[in-house]
Parts: structure tokens; C-alpha cells; sequence
């Protein structure tokens, strides 16, 4: 039975965000020998960790904890959220817009869509569908503690074959 789980603390600063994305995809190598998971968690954390610094509030830190859970792997990242912004209620009807499709690449079909679509503002609504789609995750969001935010990525192993 293979272990592992940590968490990271980080600066919520944009040159985290290669390094963190390397060795998360190195510590699922190590531990899985699988390629395709290792690009996928290492996609998958690139995109929470992008999010967690783009939509949380300045000088704060950033929490990334991936956990091997027997029949999936997690991957969790924390950061402090203004609650009076647009950006919570943004990120839940995202993870709903996504469920709301028979499947991921569906969701990913229509949210590529919408950026044609639509005028930019920096924001596609591009990563979450995507973390659903080429990740192969279900997504969860956690407002539990006031100020701040967990989104969860958990990819079943079984999405990736032996
Ligand atoms: N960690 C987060 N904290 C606060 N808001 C978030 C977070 N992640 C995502 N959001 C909100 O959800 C929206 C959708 O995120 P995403 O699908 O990654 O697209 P994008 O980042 O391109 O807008 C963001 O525009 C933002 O409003
Ligand atoms: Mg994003």
C-alpha cells in the first residue's frame, strides 16, 4: 500500500506556482510510475494554485495538500478570500455549471464556448471545467472557515488505468 500525504505552505506569489506543479507531479511519479497521472495532478495543481493567488487577497499564504486516499488521490488548495467579492459565489456556480453536464467533456466543450463567446476580463472559466475534464476530477469546494476557501480536486485512480 503506497502513502502520502502533505501539505504545503506558500507564499501566494506567481513564482510558486512552476515549482509546486513540478513536484507534485514528481511525487506522483514516484509513487504511481504513471505519466498521464502525473500530468494530470500536475495540470490540476497549476490550475487550484493559479486560482488560490489570482482570487485571494494580497501578502497572504496559500496551502496546497495532496493525499493518496486509498482509491483516488486529493488535492487541496487553500486561500484567504475577501467574502464580499464576486469570486466565492463565482467559483460555486462554476463547480455546479460543470456538474450541471452528462460529462466533463461537455462541460469543457461548453465553457470553451462561452470564452468565443464572450469579451474577456482576464477571467475564461476556463480551469475549473478543465481540471474536471482533462484531470478527470470531481470538484469540491469548502467555505467552512470564514476568510478562506479549500478547493478539492479528487481523481479516482481508476480514471488513469494501471
Ligand atoms: N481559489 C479561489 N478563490 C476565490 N475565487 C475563486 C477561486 N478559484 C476560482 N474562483 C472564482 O471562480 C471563477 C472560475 O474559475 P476558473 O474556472 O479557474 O476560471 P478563471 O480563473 O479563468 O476565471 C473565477 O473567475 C473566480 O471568480
Ligand atoms: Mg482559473
Amino acid at each position: 500500500m503506497t502513502a502520502l500525504s502533505l501539505t504545503l505552505d506558500i507564499a501566494a506569489d506567481w513564482s510558486k506556482i512552476d515549482p509546486t506543479r513540478e513536484a507534485v507531479g514528481l511525487l506522483v511519479l514516484a509513487l504511481f510510475g504513471d505519466d498521464d497521472l502525473r500530468d494530470a495532478l500536475a495540470m490540476v495543481s497549476e490550475e487550484l494554485l493559479e486560482n488560490a493567488i489570482k482570487y485571494s487577497l494580497p501578502a497572504s499564504s496559500v496551502a496546497l495538500a495532496i493525499e493518496h486516499r486509498g482509491d483516488g488521490v486529493d488535492i487541496a488548495v487553500t486561500n484567504a478570500v475577501d467574502e464580499g467579492a464576486v469570486h466565492l459565489a463565482d467559483l460555486r456556480a462554476r463547480i455546479a455549471w460543470v456538474r450541471s453536464f452528462a460529462t466533463p467533456s461537455e462541460a469543457y466543450a461548453a465553457a470553451l464556448a462561452r470564452v468565443y463567446a464572450q469579451a474577456g476580463d482576464g477571467r475564461s472559466g476556463l480551469g475549473i471545467a478543465r481540471i474536471a475534464y482533462e484531470g478527470r476530477c470531481g470538484l469540491e469546494c469548502d467555505e467552512s472557515v470564514p476568510g478562506r476557501v479549500t478547493v478539492t480536486a479528487r481523481c479516482p485512480r481508476a480514471a488513469f488505468g494501471d
